[in-house]
């Protein structure tokens, strides 16, 4: 049997009957779970993949605003919220940031994450897991809520400026990358905000058009040919 203390090749340690803790290239940890057969970020750098498809092409964009609204779907490690928060600090840019997660992971699992240890923010990455839902917690001005639901069910009166879509593959989960929900996601959204998401196939891109996106395809996170970012592009016109 393997111990949390016991590393084997290639780094896996066993956290939790259904997550397994892995070594990405870039150093930082991830999780293996064992219900869809996938890893919660890419191997070849869990930092690295969630700075380069999420939070740059974010701050990149909306780099003139004051405040920038992020609705996750899938809060999974924290690592997105954790490295926008510290984004946020960096750019002087204040962030609402709205997560969901129906299935979380339990704190035996995101407690052996390294990502506090190799970027800071060890307070704020427990208090991102710890926090009840439906309750707001603010550090500087980062104001963050979580909610225990799917993106299916969710409803809300907030708008937002960009989506981070962080689901497991079309593979295992195609329910997920649906017009259906794109649609839901596109009224969700602010005029011009933006979709953000690792996945560039071709029925991705079908059902974001589909939902009324402009679809751009960016350079994908390490050797992954494309990423997508799916842009809300409203006429609005003045009678
Ligand atoms: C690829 S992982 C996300 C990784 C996460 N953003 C991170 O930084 O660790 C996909 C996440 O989506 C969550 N999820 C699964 N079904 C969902 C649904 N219907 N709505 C919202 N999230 C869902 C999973 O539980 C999982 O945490």
């Amino acid at each position: 049997m393997i111990s949390a203390n016991q590393p084997v090749n290639p780094g896996i340690v066993s956290v939790e009957n259904s997550n397994k803790l892995l070594t990405t290239s870039d150093g930082s940890s991830t999780l293996l779970n064992s219900n869809t057969g996938e890893t919660y970020h890419s191997m070849e750098g869990a930092v690295m993949e969630s700075k380069h498809v999420y939070v740059s092409p974010t701050f990149d964009t909306f780099k003139n605003r004051e405040k920038i609204n992020i609705l996750e779907v899938g809060f999974g490690t924290g690592l997105n919220t954790l490295i926008t928060f510290l984004e946020s600090g960096k750019s002087n840019i204040a962030v609402y940031y709205e997560t969901l997660e129906p299935y979380p992971i339990p704190e035996s699992a995101w407690s052996t994450l390294n990502y506090p240890c190799i970027l800071g923010g060890e307070e704020q990455f427990s208090g991102f897991h710890k926090c009840k839902y439906d309750t707001f917690v603010e550090y500087q001005h980062f104001v963050f809520v979580k909610r225990c639901c799917k993106i299916e069910d969710f409803v809300s009166d907030n708008h937002f400026d960009a989506v981070y879509f962080d689901a497991f593959s079309p593979n295992v989960q195609p329910e997920m990358w649906t017009v259906e929900i794109f649609n839901k996601i596109y009224q969700l959204l602010n005029n011009k905000g933006i979709l953000l998401t690792y996945s560039a196939k071709g029925i991705v891109k079908k059902a974001l058009r589909n939902a009324g996106f402009k679809v751009v395809r960016l350079n994908g996170a390490g050797h992954k040919h494309h990423m997508l970012k799916a842009i809300k592009h409203e006429i609005i016109t003045d009678f």
